[in-house]
């Protein structure tokens, strides 16, 4: 299967790609998590993504194309994948259709995860991840089992840089702006498949398993 996540932040784009990855054994490519990496490793790349990330807002296309072409031309991606935070806006999602079209890839698939503004704040402001494993939880709605640690690894939770509500307003305004037109535009290539990401984590992904079987 070759898919994309699309929703607004917060919607549950990270957290339902590990199922979805490991339910089709396809690598999640995610475009947050790879300029984070970066931004810990103190790359150009992150030095630059950086200062976008912290404001909520977006880093600018041509960055952004790259870094995706490039990965999905690793082996890894040769037969399916699932893209979390990609393509965000017309000029991205463009560049990745040609993109498909020049390598013989069709697009499966874009699972459009609705959920309003209200829950996500509560949920962005809630999140912590692991730094070791990158497990997501949530000390509102999926707390780990002790305060602050991971239960896979016992790694202390950390928060993103960007998870305050200044930003979260922000990057709500610019997935408004920018990534929402990209619903009509799927919409128009018969590929889009809505979700109601405000249900519990499993019913979710067991509509998504349902829909793609
Ligand atoms: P990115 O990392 O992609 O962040 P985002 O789009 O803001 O999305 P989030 O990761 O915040 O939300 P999510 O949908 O993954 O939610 P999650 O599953 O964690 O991007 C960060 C930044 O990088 C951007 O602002 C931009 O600067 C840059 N960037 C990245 N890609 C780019 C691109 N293509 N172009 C330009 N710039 C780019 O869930 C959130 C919380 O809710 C968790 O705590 C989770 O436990 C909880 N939760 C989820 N689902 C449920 C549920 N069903 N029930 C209860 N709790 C739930
Ligand atoms: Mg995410």
């Amino acid at each position: 299967m070759r898919a994309i996540l699309l929703g607004p932040p917060g919607a549950g784009k990270g957290t339902h790609a590990v199922g979805i990855s490991e339910h089709y054994n396809i690598p999640h490519i995610s475009t947050g998590d790879l300029f984070r990496e970066n931004v810990s490793q103190e790359t150009p790349l992150g030095l630059e993504a950086k200062s976008y990330m912290d404001k909520g807002e977006l880093v600018p296309d041509d960055l952004v194309i790259r870094l995706v072409q490039d990965r999905l031309t690793k082996p890894d991606a040769q037969e399916g994948f699932l893209l979390d935070g990609f393509p965000r806006t017309i000029p991205q999602a463009e560049a990745l259709w040609n993109f498909c079209e020049d390598n013989d890839i069709q697009l499966d698939a874009v699972i459009d995860l609705e959920a309003p503004y209200d829950l996500i704040e509560k949920r962005i402001v809630g999140r912590r991840s692991c730094p070791k494993c990158g497990k997501i939880y949530n000390i509102y709605f999926q707390p780990p089992k002790e305060d602050g640690i991971c239960d896979i690894d016992g790694a202390e939770l950390v928060q993103r840089n960007d998870d305050n509500e200044e930003t979260i307003r922000t990057r709500f305004n610019v997935y408004k702006e920018e990534t929402e037109p990209l619903i009509d535009y799927y919409k128009n290539k018969n590929i889009l498949e809505t979700f109601d990401s405000t249900k519990p984590i499993d019913e979710v992904q067991e509509a998504v398993y349902e829909r793609f079987s």
